[in-house]
Formats: structure tokens, sequence, C-alpha cells
């Protein structure tokens, strides 16, 4: 059986991923296709080309496409809560009530043209829409590979009204125990403040995290934004997650924030240079996220963390990695899976891994990200003999040996390998790589890149063989999913990826899903002692990360960046 996963529901993140008989094939986002960070507005066009092509799939040869977004009926009372809460917007209000599936209707349109452009026929094929928090969390859930009862969570800005999801799996079945509807949003009471500190939403969430460290939680109580009785929550929407006249505007643009919290906590932020009272601010809201999230997790999941200690989160939320330090520190939590693509492009997989169950088929526990494109070593001269600049290039006889070498000296590489990873996180094949042990690589790096910004730390990819040494837990984190503390005795041996606050967002490293990978770093500790090495994706900033060796090409003569390994070629700038 094959079955096609689309996301792009909610206006970003349009991505393709594709199931054959419950195996996970081919899966990738817009964005990197057509070079437009989170594809606004678009769906996956390229991506679904580039995924039949990839496996050798007729268009109608497909037999599901599932979508994670569904029509939302009138009794449910998201509906009725939305209408309730946005009484202040009564167009927004009254439209949840007369003709609460507006977007579903008009993502349906799109989805049915997309399959009769790419001659899948949408006529044919069965549509499978799937809710959006369900599709969430099926992505954590049978991705998980959790034989046992376990807890899910789902957390993000919204899909269709539900904001945050709590449940349980179960024999391959998911079961709801408690939804959130919009505005009571924790996803977006954490965006609406990171507009606040001056960063954008989708992006800027990892800057509020990364700045966090630095500053004070409890210079100032943020306990107005939200009412939380550990049970439920409500979000104060006369200061965040606002809407219509409520938004703050500037330049003719709306904020989801208000002038009163600007009359609060004073004007945005501008710039990336003013620190005083805003890392303060970030600290507060990434506590407030975190006290709130775990205490809903604790009220509505303790039972089962007791019984089995297995969690799975997805959500946009899911990929704030110090929360989800803080889960796997709960008491009874053996084991946390993240969905690596946690956000809305992982919803591709989890709509085609909920269609692929529900008809019988299930699916496989995820083995690795990836899924994306490939190219030989000639399809990457290739493109160098085609470039609009000369291109010196040779041959390598040993890259990991050799590249270990370059490293070693003191340098960053850019490092393009095998196929583009799914998800945010550069996991070792589009990177930008740096010996974590000399000191200002770090800044090496952001110097010949380029603006990239100083609140995001680097981060570590480490061998299987002393992780657990490095990290002090044995918990796996194949992903970047979490942040770990580093062992005293490794803070010094490798300073360039412990963040300010002693934790690392580890990638452990293990030969069978990337051994050349795991190659380089096995030559990296012949030379420095030390089986890590720093990771950071391959793309300037504000640009998707590189899929093809042009657009590896593009970056390179972009940036100030000396050297880049292409499968077995080495490029040198004179
Ligand atoms: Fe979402």
């Amino acid at each position: 059986m094959i079955v096609l996963g689309l996301s792009g529901a909610v206006s970003h993140d349009a991505s393709a991923a594709l199931y054959i008989d419950g195996k996970l094939v081919a899966a990738a986002e817009e964005e990197r296709f057509i070079r437009d960070k989170h594809a606004k507005g678009k769906m996956a066009y390229e991506a679904t080309r580039f995924c039949l092509e990839y496996a050798g799939v007729k268009p109608e040869q497909i037999d599901i496409v599932a979508f994670p977004y569904a029509q939302i009926s009138l009794t449910s009372p998201a509906r009725w809560h939305y209408a309730k809460r946005y009484w202040y917007a009564p167009d927004r209000a009254i439209m949840a009530l007369l003709n609460g599936n507006r977007r579903y209707d008009s993502n349906y349109r799109e989805v049915m043209k997309l399959l009769d452009d790419l001659d899948i026929g949408s006529s044919r094929v069965k549509f499978v829409p799937v809710e959006h928090h369900l599709a969430h969390a099926s992505s954590a859930y049978h991705l998980s590979g959790f034989k046992e009862k376990c807890a899910i969570i789902g957390i993000d800005g919204k899909g269709e009204y539900a904001t945050t999801f709590f449940g349980y799996g179960e024999n391959g079945k998911i079961h709801k125990i408690k939804e959130f509807y919009d505005p009571d949003s924790l996803g977006g009471m954490y965006g609406s403040l990171t507009e606040f500190l001056g960063f954008e939403i989708l992006d800027g969430e990892f800057k509020v995290m990364g700045m966090a460290p630095y500053g004070d939680p409890n210079r100032f109580d943020f306990s107005r934004l939200i009412d939380c009785d550990g049970k439920n929550f409500k979000i104060n929407t006369q200061l965040v997650n606002c809407l219509g006249m409520r938004r703050y505007k500037e330049k003719g643009k709306g904020y989801y924030f208000s002038q009163k919290l600007i009359d609060w906590l004073g004007p945005k932020r501008q710039g990336d240079e003013i620190d005083d009272p805003y890392i303060d601010y970030a600290a507060s809201i990434q506590q407030l996220l975190e006290t709130t999230a775990l205490s809903l997790i604790e009220h509505y999941l303790g039972d089962i963390i007791k019984d089995t200690g297995k969690l799975c989160f997805a959500g946009g939320v899911a990929l704030n990695v110090k929360l989800n330090q803080r889960i796997i520190d709960l008491p009874g939590v053996k084991e946390l899976f993240v969905q690596p693509a946690a956000s809305d492009a992982g919803t591709a997989i989890g709509a085609a891994s909920f269609a692929s169950e529900q008809a019988g088929v299930p699916v496989e526990k995820l083995q690795h990200v990836y899924l994306g494109p490939s190219y030989t070593t000639d399809e990457c001269i290739q493109a160098c003999e085609q470039y609009e600049q000369k291109v010196n290039w040779s041959r390598m006889t040993n890259v990991p040996v050799e590249t270990a070498k370059i490293l070693d000296y003191g340098n960053p590489v850019a490092w393009f390998q095998g196929r583009m990873e799914f998800g945010p996180r550069a996991l070792g094949n589009r990177s930008i790589l740096g010996s974590p042990s000399h000191r200002g690589v770090a800044d090496r790096i952001n110097a010949q890149i380029k603006y990239r910004e100083r609140w995001r730390p680097f981060c570590p990819s480490i061998l299987d063989t002393v992780a657990a040494d490095i990290l002090q837990t044995d918990h796996p984190s194949p992903y970047m999913t979490f942040t770990f503390d580093v062992a005293e005795h490794w803070k010094q041996r490798i300073p360039e990826v412990v963040h300010e606050d002693g934790t690392a967002r580890a990638q452990i490293v293990n030969k069978n899903t990337n051994a050349r990978y795991y190659s380089l770093i096995e030559e990296m500790e012949k030379l420095s002692g030390n089986a890590v090495i720093l990771n950071t994706s391959l793309n300037r900033r504000g640009e998707p990360m590189v899929c093809s060796p042009t657009d590896a090409l593009n970056m390179f003569y972009g940036s100030d960046l000396e050297y880049l390994v292409m499968e077995d070629i080495l490029i040198k700038k004179p």
C-alpha cells in the first residue's frame, strides 16, 4: 500500500512523505527545493515530485493521500470555545460558528488541485483528512517504536482549533485525554514573546531559548500571561495571542502581542544589540513555558508515566530542547521520543502514518531522518563544472581522514554527503563542521557564514562510544532534540559546544545510520582525543538548508568558508 502524506495545512512548512507498505521511503520539505524558508503559502509540489521519483512510484500507483487538517463539527467544543474567547473580535467569533471549516475548504481545493496537477488524480485516489493534532500525535507515537502503553504530548501554535493535546497510545491506537483550544495556546504565547523580543515566529523561538540561560527568570513575574491551576489554563489575551484590534501594530505590521504588553514591559526589542532587560524576559517566558507544560503533563499523563515511563512528543513546542530536558528529568520517565521534524513539516509523516495504520498497515519505527535527495560524486563534479564561476575541485582518496585533518587545524568545513535530512536539524549530511576543542572555532564559523545570530549555540555530534561519559545518561538522542548537562571533565575539552548553562544539544551518532559521518568523528578522535564534532546546518541566515550540489556551491561562494567537501571531492577557495 502506498500512502502519500502532505503538510502545509496552516500556510507554512509544506512537505511530503511517502510510505510504502509501512516503510517510510522518502520525505522532504518544500522549502529546500524552492529555496524559500518555510515555503509560506505553498503546497508541496516539488517535495511530492521528489518522493515519487526517489521511490520509483508512478502517480497513479498512490492509494491514499493523507492531509493533517480535518473538518471540525459544530458540536465540537473547539469552535464554541474559540467563539467565546474571541468575543472581542466578533467577525472571527461569528465566523467560527457559521463557517468554521472555511480553511479546511480552501486547503481541500488546493490539495485536489495538486493531485490533479501531478497526475495523482483527485477523484481516483482515497483522500484521508486527519485532525491536525492527531497527525502530530501519530508522528510521535507511531514512529516512536514504543510497544508498551505510552503517553502522547502535542503542543504547537494551533491546528484547526486545538493547540495542545494530551493522550496515550496503546496497541497501535491513539486515545485523546484532553485538548485545549485557541487562543489558549502555549506555542502562541511563546511565539508572541518571540515577536516582542525582535525575532520572527517559526525561527525566532530557538533564539529566545538560546537567550534564556543568559537572563534571570526571577527578575520579572510573567505569571500574569497565563492563568493555570495545573489542570486548565487560560492565556491572558489582553497581552498575548491577540487578534484584531488588540494587536500591536508597527509600520503596517500586526503582532500577536498588544500595546498593553508594551505598556508593561517597554518597547519591542529592535536590532540585535540591546540585551537588558530582554534576556531576562527570555528567561521568564522559557521558565513559564516549562512550569506550565510540566504541571499539565503531570496532571494528565502522570499515571501513564508511573506505569510505563514512556512518552512521545510532537508539535512545534517539542523542538524546545530545554523543556524536553525537564520532561526527561520528571520522576518515573524512562524514555522520551521527540519526533525530530516536530513542527508542521512532520505532520506529513503524521497524517500518512495515521492513514496507513487506519488502513491496517502498521508503520515501522523511525530509523533515521536521511530521507531526502542524494547526489553521486559524478553529479557533484558536474555541478562544479557547470557552475557560474571556476570551481577549484579535486578528488579525495580518503574523505574522513583528509577532512579530519582540515578540521583539526581549526578550519570550519562545509560537509555535503548522502541523503538530505528531514526536519530542522542537520545531522551530518548537510552540515558545517568544526573542531569543538579549538577555542574560537564557533566565532570563526559565525564570521565566515555571516550574521548567524549570537544567541544560537553550536551543538555537538558525539560518537555512541563516549556519549554516556559526556552526557551522563544512557537516554537515546539521535536527533538533537534534547539538551543534557555536560560532565565537568568534558567542559574544558569541548568548550565550543557547551552552552552558557553547561548543557549541550547533542546528537549521538552510530555507525548503522551514518557510516561516513561516524568514520569522520573517529578520525577526529585520533587527532584530538575527542570523539566529538561541532555541527551546524549548511545554510546562511534566513535561508533553508542546502539541498543540491549547486545550492551548496551557492552557499559556499556566498560565504567566507574556505573548504567544502561534497561526496568524494574537496573544493578549496584559492
Ligand atoms: Fe502544528
